[in-house]
């Protein structure tokens, strides 16, 4: 991607966002360590520099920033933290707060600076304990907040401004205008960015690579078709497309792939390993355990067929595609997540190892696009609308959605379950309102009433959330009718289930899986 605006990450949770705006004011960025960005931008000269905010405080860092002021015509926009890195640079005076301001704030300009499209007085989204209380040198004051702190400040001559909240978080009402100032104003450049330069990007990839064999360990959600899709569009029959079916799935997957096959032009094989599975997490209760199992169970079985098939149709595999995305991307090179000690809550089950294992190279052309930019991107590449808006659902599926140990009968009654909520969701047009919706199977016996006797049975439990990334979700209010319809076909068609309970915890605390 050709793009030369750096947003240098200095840890904030919000850097994601600016390259977010950005790409809807129509401009393209590239997120970078502090460290990549101190060594590059000598030899690359960017066009622009974006300085992101950070947990940080200038009292305890002692890098040394002169690299990113030496070229007087750079434009440089300071974000909370980023402010204070160059209001500290330029002689001006940084301090301790003693309160801090978080959360909504009130912004006032308290210049004659005209920012289009921003009114005197507007709410902005604070989130810092420090402030830049003596302006540096050269620059003017431009924006202050309700508690007469510095919030803005530009320089005299230099194409720089610096800000105190965060104009990239929704809460900021103006902050597009803002930024849309910096990028067009201040920093005079031509937007690059749009759904076709998108679609050319990722095509440009996979040109890169025409004549060679690419395998797809395609799971028939979102990321991996429109992969897939797009793939297949440039390099036609090289494109081989795996599918592992591990028992562990819905009937709407099976019917999904099916479809695939029949729908589209790519070249999907089913691989079914039902039974290897099944053998593997035998006596296994514990969730971790059983993530493990299923992962390292689906490598082997996946370079197990692969190489089976390479053998038979004597061709070998150069690439490994996989429908990565820029948020996976960016949490690689976070500083805070990159070596940091966070805590394991789930192991993802992914095909990380499988690229050294097979000895691979990745192709990965969805890596800086948004999950909602390969929404776009499917419906633009001619996928169906249903196809593109499928929920998420877990590589390790049924596996984790099934509580304690795994049996035959205990994956039927989620299969069936679950079958009955995918209709209900259909039949009320709730489908694409929800992020999520599934059953999990709880592995305790309650006591109920079925026909004129007594039912000793267990529980399924109804999940349903809203959530833009997964990573945060509350849940989703379903209309009571749409429960009870739910509850009563699963007592009745399930055998084995006399209990349906709701799901209502938000994540956090809880987790959207339950295992
Ligand atoms: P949790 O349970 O961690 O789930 O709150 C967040 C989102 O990730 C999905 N999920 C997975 N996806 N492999 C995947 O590809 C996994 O091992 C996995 N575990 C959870 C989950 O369905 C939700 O959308």
């Amino acid at each position: 991607m050709k793009t030369s605006i750096w947003i240098v990450d200095f840890g904030s949770q919000y850097t994601q966002l600016i390259t977010r705006k950005f790409r809807e004011l129509g401009f393209s960025s590239i997120i970078m360590t502090v460290e990549d960005a101190l060594e590059k931008i000598a030899k690359e000269s960017p066009e622009a520099l974006v300085l992101s905010g950070g947990p940080q405080s200038v009292f305890e860092d002692t890098t040394d920033y002169s690299p990113f002021f030496s070229n007087n015509k750079l434009p440089i926009l300071g974000i909370c933290y980023g402010m204070q890195i160059l209001g500290q640079f330029f002689g001006g005076k940084v301090e301790k707060g003693v309160q801090g301001e978080y959360g909504l704030a009130k912004l006032k300009i308290v210049s004659n600076q005209k920012i289009p499209g921003l009114p005197n007085e507007s709410d902005v989204w604070m989130s810092h304990s420090d402030h830049v209380s003596k302006l540096p040198n050269g620059f003017k004051l431009i924006f202050q907040s309700e508690n007469g702190l510095t919030a803005g400040i530009t320089h005299e001559v230099k194409p720089i401004l610096g800000l105190q909240f965060h104009p990239e978080v929704h809460h900021t009402v103006h902050g597009k205008d803002i930024l849309s100032y910096f990028l067009n104003e201040i920093a005079h450049l031509k937007s690059n960015w749009s759904s076709k330069t998108m679609l050319e990007t990722s095509l440009e990839e996979v040109k890169a690579i025409k004549g060679s064999k690419v395998l797809c360990a395609f799971s028939g959600g979102v990321d991996s078709l429109v992969a897939a899709t797009l793939t297949q569009k440039i390099i036609g029959d090289d494109l081989y497309c795996f599918f592992v079916d591990h028992g562990l799935l819905r009937p709407q997957d099976i019917h999904h792939i099916k479809l695939l096959q029949e729908k589209t032009s790519l070249k999907i094989e089913i691989v079914n390993v039902e039974e290897q599975f099944l053998k593997a997490l035998h006596g296994h209760k514990d969730p971790e355990s059983k993530r493990k199992i299923i992962g390292k169970t689906f490598i082997d079985v996946f370079e197990q067929k692969v190489l089976e098939f390479e053998k038979n149709h004597n061709i070998k595999f150069e690439y490994l595609l996989q429908g990565t995305l820029y948020p996976d991307v960016i949490e690689s090179i976070s500083p805070h997540k990159k070596g940091g000690k966070s805590v394991t809550i789930k192991s993802h089950h992914n095909v990380g190892g499988l690229p050294e294992r097979m000895n691979l190279k990745l192709l990965e052309p969805l890596r800086f696009l948004f999950k909602d930019e390969v929404r776009a991107m499917g419906l633009e590449l001619g996928l169906k609308h249903n196809w593109v808006f499928r929920h998420p659902f877990p590589g390790p599926g049924i596996g984790v959605r099934v509580l304690g140990e795994l049996s035959r009968d205990s994956i039927r009654k989620v299969q069936e379950s679950d079958q009955i909520l995918f209709e209900e969701l259909n039949a009320n047009h709730l489908y694409d309102s929800t992020w999520q919706a599934f059953t999990v199977l709880l592995p305790v016996k309650t006591v109920g009433v079925k026909g004129d006797g007594r039912a000793y049975e267990e529980v399924i439990a109804v999940r349903m959330v809203n959530s833009q990334d997964g990573m945060t979700a509350s849940i989703t209010e379903v209309p009571w009718s749409f429960l009870n319809k739910v509850s009563s076909r699963i007592c009745n068609e399930v055998k084995g289930i006399t209990r349906v309970v709701y799901d209502c915890t938000s994540k956090p605390p809880g987790t959207i899986e339950w295992e």
